[in-house]
């Protein structure tokens, strides 16, 4: 099945910036995405609230099946910086963690944005994937360096996280 078939078989998905009321939803559809870290529930209150602006849920009837947590960096306001981006396991690879980031590039709070950054595990696939089929899209240049390493969590148990920089956009 191509990408254009598997979009007309989606049941409506839509998109739109999240409300207090989407929080627990929302902190349910995170715990169900590994190999994300699942924040408190309180930590989402804020997402959804302070930072609705950056942030994006999809929704297919009254199931989350997609969110993406940002904000403005606090000493550099023309960087939007992608913080979680949650898709359902049975809603995966149809276009929804994409349409979730372009959502949120296209709001009015992100009118002078010049560069998306994010963090990546080096094992997580879909994730490199997506964040460079955005820069595809947007004909951006990204670079890569090392950010969080292992030991800043306090455990190796936990990956590094390398920075991505897309832009300008
Ligand atoms: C990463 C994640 C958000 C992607 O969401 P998605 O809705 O499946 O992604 P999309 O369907 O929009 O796909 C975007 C691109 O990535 C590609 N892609 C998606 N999943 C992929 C996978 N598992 N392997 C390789 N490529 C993949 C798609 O083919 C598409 O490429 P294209 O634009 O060149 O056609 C989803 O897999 C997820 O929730 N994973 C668990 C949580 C996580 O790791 N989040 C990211 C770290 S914050």
């Amino acid at each position: 099945m191509t990408r254009a078939d598997a979009t007309l078989t989606l049941p409506q998905v839509t998109y739109r910036p999240p409300r207090l009321a989407d929080a627990v939803r929302v902190h349910a559809l995170v715990d169900a995405c590994k190999p994300l870290d699942v924040n408190s529930r309180y930590a989402y209150m804020l997402l959804c609230t302070h930072f609705a602006a950056t942030s994006a849920i999809a929704e297919q009837g009254r199931d989350v099946v997609g969110f993406v947590s940002g904000y403005l960096e606090p000493s550099a306001r023309a960087v939007l910086f992608i913080w979680q981006v949650a898709v359902s396991p049975s809603t995966r690879g149809r276009g929804v963690g994409k349409r979730l980031l372009q959502e949120v590039l296209n709001r009015p709070a992100c009118r002078d944005v010049q560069y998306l950054e994010t963090t990546i595990t080096p094992s997580n696939e879909a994730s490199w994937v997506l964040f460079r089929s955005v820069a595809r899209d947007r004909h951006a240049d990204y670079r890569q360096s090392a950010w969080f390493r292992s030991e800043d969590f306090g455990s190796e148990d936990h990956e590094e996280e390398v920075l991505l920089r897309i832009g300008p956009l």
